[in-house]
């Protein structure tokens, strides 16, 4: 007698995830107001040097080719710099890093000497007393010196990402722009996701066609256009000087889910298949195991939770109030 099994044909999403953001912690420094409460509660689990090493060959078994590591604060993370050195030496397509740079004057070389290529930094603002608001408590010459030493350890390319909050720093997107400019740093401006407090600022969102308005002086007329494999901005260059531009992140007034390819990694070994979502599925025991095949069987499993890009409207979803920004680094 032969047992019959059936199994479920289960509808797989047409591409592999290509592109992963591993928050290596939870932890954040500061708490800015569109990101994090002031008081919060933090993931008790968090994988080791090793465990990660398994969880991103499981990734790259997969299909992963990009990685881009977030938090919380990566750089808070007393490993950073040899999870950097142990992406360095795969053959992947880019690693990169966003960081708040309260800590980038001592890591920039060190994580540049390891191989990281490229980094954006996190700043809203140019003004000490906006600044300390902002992020409830941080100190602006702290990052300012981060930047400084980013751009002395010859990173291939840094940039700013800037969100703005209505009544707060939006009178500043044109000094935040030149001030990048003059740094060969490219300024990207992001709408207030309607993610985690995020929801909370609903009415002080400033849409991209409004930034795109009040910058029309500087840059050129047309549509701003994405670059291929570089996630989800959309740039436009400078009137006069063609290696100049600024990107626009529309996270509210046009969602970008279709065709996203970007899987996430919460720093307790949890696999995200959406920003805008709590889904997810837990990869920490094979990570922690060493077992890199059961994680790739499990990228493919918490794929098949990712929504409907035709359909799916990320951050403007009712789902997205109750996911923690912090929680798995943007
Ligand atoms: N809306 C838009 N961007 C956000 N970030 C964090 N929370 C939000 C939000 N609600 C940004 C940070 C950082 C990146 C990881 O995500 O400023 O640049």
């Amino acid at each position: 007698m032969y047992a019959l099994r059936v199994v479920q044909p289960r509808p797989a999403p047409a591409a592999p995830p290509r592109s992963v953001r591993l928050s290596l912690t939870d932890r954040c420094d500061l708490a800015c107001i569109y990101c994090r409460p002031s008081r919060d509660t933090y993931l008790d689990e968090r994988l080791d040097l090793d465990a990660w090493r398994t969880m991103v060959h499981g990734l790259v078994g997969a299909g992963v080719r990009r990685v881009r590591l977030t938090g919380g604060e990566p750089l808070l993370h007393r490993d950073v710099v040899d999870v950097v050195r142990f992406l360095g030496s795969l053959d992947l397509d880019d690693v990169a890093l966003t960081t708040n740079a309260t800590r980038l004057e001592k890591l920039a070389r060190p994580l540049r000497e390891a191989g990281l290529r490229r980094v954006n930094v996190s700043l809203d603002t140019l003004d000490p007393a906006r600044f300390a608001r902002m992020t409830r408590g941080g100190r602006l010459d702290v990052v300012l010196r981060g930047v400084d030493a980013a751009r002395e350890a010859g990173f291939d390319e840094i940039k700013l990402n800037a969100v703005v909050v209505r009544g707060e720093n939006d009178g500043e997107i044109e000094q935040l722009v030149r001030w990048s400019w003059e740094r060969g740093i490219v300024p990207r401006l992001l709408e207030v996701m309607q993610i985690g407090e995020g929801a909370k600022l609903r009415d002080r969102v400033v849409t991209a066609a409004e930034m795109r308005a009040r910058l029309a002086h500087l840059l050129r007329a047309g549509e701003a256009e994405r670059e291929i494999d570089r996630g989800p901005a959309r740039y436009v260059f400078a009137r006069h000087d063609p290696d100049k531009k600024v990107g626009f992140i529309t996270g509210t007034s046009d969602t970008y889910c279709k065709g996203c390819d970007r899987l996430r990694v919460a720093s307790d070994g949890t696999l995200r298949p959406c920003l805008a979502k709590n889904d997810g599925l837990s990869a920490s025991a094979p990570a922690r195991a060493g077992d890199a095949g059961a994680v790739s069987r499990a990228v493919a499993e918490a794929w098949t939770m990712k929504p409907d890009g035709d359909v799916f409207k990320g951050c403007t979803e009712p789902s997205a109030a109750a996911v923690s920004m912090r929680g798995i680094g943007g």
